[in-house]
């Protein structure tokens, strides 16, 4: 990482930052027409709205402005290579489901990433961070993290809150739009609620990251993590001092991402590890 100094990671925190801002402005001010189901993805109940790809489409207009030698990676359109080896990894909207019933708890998600491969997507388990924001629009919350400068909330420093018991322990998970999927996350629930404190489904993972950064979660596991997802997030997160990873010495991505302050999370991970947590089965 060292051809990615701070002077050169600061510039792609500002973009981040101004583009998830004028997206979030975007998104905030189209809640107040009738938002709609516009398409659906893995199942009937994985929902995109109008405003989805507004939001990604503006996403991709400034980039193209800005940035224009970076690569795009986003929910809503194709892979879009670039020339750089940076990629933008950007969900114009974390937390759709939240967003059409008129949940606050919503986000968009912006994050600079450097892959092994200059030229494909890449990918969660082989990609470094260098730069996030996730901003929440219903609050004006911009959670914002650099590679190796730490994370901040408006600008305040976050650090993860400190290790703890897991029965002591607030637990956040998500949960896929697939049938299969679900019955199998519902079983890991039900054996997790009575060795926790209590478990939490805010129903958006990038700020779900962002809570473990800002002491709001002391542990949060997700199987079904998208790149959009994750990347922003589990930025905050480390950069917070939390540790984010897989299960059984992979690194975080789809199959299993779990997130909390070193000394928790070895914890929840050798349990989700026991239970079986990275299968559907
Ligand atoms: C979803 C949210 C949700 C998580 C799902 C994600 P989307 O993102 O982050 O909390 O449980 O796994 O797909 O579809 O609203 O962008």
């Amino acid at each position: 990482m060292s051809s990615y100094p701070s002077d050169r990671v600061r510039p792609l925190l500002d973009v981040a930052e101004l583009l998830a801002r004028e997206a979030g402005a975007l998104v905030r001010e189209g809640r107040r027409r009738h938002v709609g189901v516009a398409a659906t993805k893995s199942s009937a109940q994985d929902v995109v709205t109008a405003m989805d790809l507004a939001s990604e489409a503006l996403l991709r207009r400034r980039l193209a402005e800005l940035r224009p030698d970076d690569a795009i990676l986003g929910e809503e359109e194709a892979f879009r290579p670039g020339t750089s080896g940076i990629t933008w990894v950007v969900d114009p909207i974390d937390g759709t489901v939240n967003y059409l019933y008129g949940l606050p708890s919503y986000a968009v998600s912006v994050a600079a990433v450097v892959g092994p491969d200059p030229v494909a997507a890449p990918e969660p388990a082989t990609w470094t961070a260098l730069a996030g924001c996730v901003f929440s629009p219903e609050d004006g919350r911009s959670y914002t993290a650099a590679r190796g400068l730490g994370a901040r909330l408006d600008g305040r420093e976050l650090r993860v809150s400190a290790a703890r018991p897991l029965i002591d322990s607030l637990v956040g998970t998500g949960f896929g739009y697939v049938a299969t999927r679900r019955r199998a996350q519902g079983r890991i629930v039900a054996e997790l609620l009575p060795q926790v404190r209590d478990i939490r489904r805010a129903g958006c993972a990038s700020l779900d990251l962002c809570a473990v950064a800002a002491g709001g979660l002391d542990l949060y596991y997700e199987r079904g993590l998208q790149p959009w997802d994750l990347a922003a997030g589990a930025l905050v997160a480390q950069e917070a001092g939390a540790q984010v990873t897989g299960l059984r010495g992979q690194a975080a991505q789809e199959a299993m991402t779990v997130a909390g302050p070193p000394g928790s999370v070895e914890r929840l991970r050798d349990l989700l590890e026991s239970l079986g947590a990275d299968s559907d089965a």
